[in-house]
């Protein structure tokens, strides 16, 4: 049964996509609304399929997390450019690009990044953030790195970008939200009293609120002629039959409900984070995307089943570039995780698979791939949804041979090593999911696209 539905679901990605030996940036993605989503720890090269993808969309569209995902993107040119953000199709010539209501904003960053990019030569004119987006203040880093410095021996190792006590303000209902800046008198007292907060609840906390009050009236001035009602735009813009790109950050074994809890995000990367980050219903969503590395990164601390270490982690570190686009610092590598991918498959509905940096497994003799958890000597199917569980799990690893040889300038299914063709096909009778694209390299054109 399991078997027959798997197959059917495989049958159905293909469908959406219009296979030919064209290379990946003309083949179109037959979806009028297509998701894109981190199916592990974060950092699976989503920025790369987006930008791809981006072309073919008139809207592309953020709906979750701040400015702690990082999208790094090279054009075909080599020219590279780091996004955190705005989403990517900033890069493409005429994509709309939508902030929306379930991203939290740091603005003086969004400005750094939009005068970054202006000054690389990208029009950032088809930029609109939600008037319902939150926004995020230096206090909530400030908070972040109290937080941390409380867990003491126990950090959630966040980057201490504030993402998190922005979401708290939010769920506490002190949070203050863009379209709030139209009003600056009202926007004054509110901010003044998150402040409040912050001092009453953390010792040593320290923030400026008047000068943060005398900057926002700068940036409010700044940032209205962006603002609108993206639900508006968006549901619209699907009415008239326009194409639209969700692009996801960060990944669904981060994500609030369903990942590593506590050692998680504070969004919910996965699909339902889609629906809530945009005011866009689900019934809409007609390819969902999942992006996976070849392998596992992990960043901050929590349980990781397939974790490596010493030589074969170093390699695959220096290899893979596996280093935070945002903070630096060296990524945890580990094997594919199969429970893992197949967990995130279910959840978010996967209907295609993106399945990145193949190259960097390239070198070695054998790969392993982690099949199946083991908890005190006992199979089990599903991901424990305890950290405790899920620290002691044993894995169950299959050995696949290696190819041995470099796949980076490889551009059409035909040409890839036959061991690299097994690699992705064992994935895929596992998963039950199509491996619709395979990246073989950092740059824009280094995508294969199995017929
Ligand atoms: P978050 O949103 O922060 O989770 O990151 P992301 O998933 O958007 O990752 P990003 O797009 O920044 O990609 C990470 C890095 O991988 C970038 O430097 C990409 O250029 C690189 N990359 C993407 N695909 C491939 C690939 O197939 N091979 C290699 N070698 N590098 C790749």
């Amino acid at each position: 049964q399991r078997q027959r539905s798997r197959s059917s679901c495989v049958r159905r990605a293909s469908r959406l996509i219009f296979a030919s030996a064209a290379p990946a940036e003309s083949h179109t993605l037959d979806a009028q609304v297509a998701v894109v989503l981190g199916t592990q720890w974060g950092d699976e090269g989503k920025g790369k399929l987006v930008d791809i993808l981006a072309q073919q969309y008139d809207i592309v569209a953020r709906a979750q997390g701040g400015a702690n995902a990082g999208h790094t993107i090279y054009d075909s040119e080599g020219k590279k450019y780091a996004l955190h953000l705005v989403p990517s199709g900033i890069l493409s010539k005429s994509a709309q690009c939508v902030v929306g209501n379930g991203v939290v904003v740091h603005l003086p960053t969004l400005f750094e990044e939009i005068e970054t990019l202006e000054e690389q030569g990208v029009s950032t004119e088809r930029l609109i953030i939600s008037e319902r987006a939150h926004l995020l203040f230096d206090l909530h880093k400030e908070i972040d790195g109290l937080r941390e410095e409380e867990l003491a021996g126990k950090k959630i190792g966040t980057t201490k970008r504030g993402i998190g006590p922005a979401y708290a303000s939010k769920a506490y209902r002190n949070g203050i939200r863009v379209g709030d800046l139209r009003d600056m008198e009202t926007f004054e007292v509110k901010l003044r009293n998150l402040a409040l907060d912050g001092q009453q609840r953390f010792e040593g906390f320290q923030y400026d609120v008047e000068a943060d009050v005398e900057q926002y009236k700068e940036i409010a001035k700044r940032v209205l002629p962006l603002v609108g009602d993206t639900v508006e735009l968006i549901n619209d813009a699907w009415d008239e039959g326009k194409r639209i790109l969700v692009e996801g950050a960060n990944a669904t074994m981060l994500d609030l409900d369903f990942g590593t809890y506590p050692f998680v995000t504070s969004s919910n990367p996965s699909i339902g984070g889609v629906a809530s980050g945009l005011g866009l219903a689900p019934t809409k969503f007609q390819a969902i995307i999942g992006v996976a590395k070849a392998y596992t990164t992990r960043v901050g601390a929590g349980p990781y089943p397939t974790e490596v270490f010493g030589d074969l982690a170093e390699d695959l570190r220096r290899i893979g570039v596996e280093y935070g686009t945002t903070t630096g610092r060296p990524r945890r590598v580990g094997w594919l995780d199969i429970p893992a991918l197949r967990y995130a498959t279910r959840i978010n509905g996967l209907t295609h698979i993106n399945l990145t940096k193949l190259d960097v497994l390239s070198e070695l003799e054998t790969i392993k791939l982690g099949v199946g958890y083991k908890v005190d000597g006992k199979s089990i199917t599903s991901v424990p949804s305890e950290i405790a569980t899920l620290e002691k799990v044993e894995m169950e690893y299959e050995d696949i041979p290696g190819w041995q040889t470099d796949i980076s300038k490889v551009r059409r299914w035909d040409d890839l090593p036959k061991n690299a063709k097994d690699y992705i096909a064992r994935i895929q009778e596992l998963i039950g999911v199509k491996i619709e694209w395979i990246g073989v390299g950092p740059g824009r054109d280094a995508i294969v696209i199995q017929p």
